[in-house]
């Protein structure tokens, strides 16, 4: 299974590429804005369009998925080309990222507007990832409509469930695989948990022979990751914090702790 980190930190991008554990990267505008703002607190001055060209290069050989902001079909096929006539040309690496129903409460009408944006960019042979999917209907038709990668959220599906049963928690807090077992609100029509919603997904995929890659987005925590893994996702995205607790575990630490102590001096002079 491929691991992407789901940040526009360089800092945080390289170290992941050098150790060879990262397959890709996902980036959106909060992340963007997250990590300009960081450099500009240091007083460091910023160009957005290297800063995103620096990630690109590290991450050469990786897809890299930048996000449209636009909410209508046209919009979003006209910043979708623009982003990757500027970008792809640097590492020949660049996904567009396009929402799969960018339609607010109140609009109607707006329900294709994703799926239509899909379609004509990779009519243009640009790769897309499609997101904000939360059921396998949506990602069912993204990945219709040529999606390469279709990214079901899971950890926001786990804070639905959570705040509809009025429940305290924090935002990394594991939530079972199978949902919870009391509660007013047991799942979101038949999805139990963030997990189960990736597990679903790929599952129909899997039967259907749908070639689109299930992009397990909104990771928090290691558990979801392997869970993901088990549930036959072929990506997992995740914060850094996630790929350092993915490496850690209080027995190895414990083990360390141990065999520092014991080790006799002969032995460390030897190694
Ligand atoms: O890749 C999407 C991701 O950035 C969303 O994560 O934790 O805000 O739900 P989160």
């Amino acid at each position: 299974m491929k691991l992407f980190l789901d940040s526009a930190i360089l800092s945080e991008i390289e170290y992941v590429y050098s150790m060879g554990i990262c397959d890709g990267i996902t980036m959106n505008p909060s992340l963007v804005k997250k990590a300009v703002d960081k450099l500009k607190e240091k007083g460091e001055h910023v160009s957005l369009e290297g800063y995103i060209k620096k990630a690109l290069k590290i991450a050469k050989g990786t897809p890299v998925s930048l996000e449209v902001t636009a909410r209508d079909t046209a919009g979003m096929i006209v910043q979708g080309k623009r982003l990757f006539k500027k970008f792809n040309p640097t590492a020949r690496n660049v996904y567009i990222k396009v929402p799969v129903n960018t339609s607010f409460p109140e609009e109607k009408g707006k329900e294709f507007d994703g799926i239509l944006a899909i379609k004509e960019l990779r009519k243009a042979k640009i790769p897309v990832n499609c997101t904000l999917v939360f059921t396998p209907e949506q990602a069912l038709l993204a990945a219709k409509a040529g999606a390469n990668f279709v990214s079901p959220f899971a950890g926001r599906i786990d804070d639905l469930l959570r705040k509809e049963n009025k429940m305290k928690f924090d935002k990394s807090d594991y939530f079972p695989i199978e949902g919870l077992s009391k509660g007013k609100h047991l799942d979101d029509n038949g999805i139990v948990s963030g997990v189960d919603l990736i597990a679903q997904t790929a599952e129909i995929f899997r039967i259907h022979g749908i070639k689109s890659e299930v992009l397990a987005a909104s990771l928090r925590n290691a558990r979801q990751v392997r869970e993901c893994a088990l549930a036959g996702a072929d990506i997992a995205t995740m914060g850094f914090e996630t790929f350092k607790e993915m490496a850690t575990h209080k027995l190895t630490m414990d083990g360390m702790v141990k065999f520092t102590e014991d080790s006799p001096k002969e032995y460390d002079d030897l190694v």
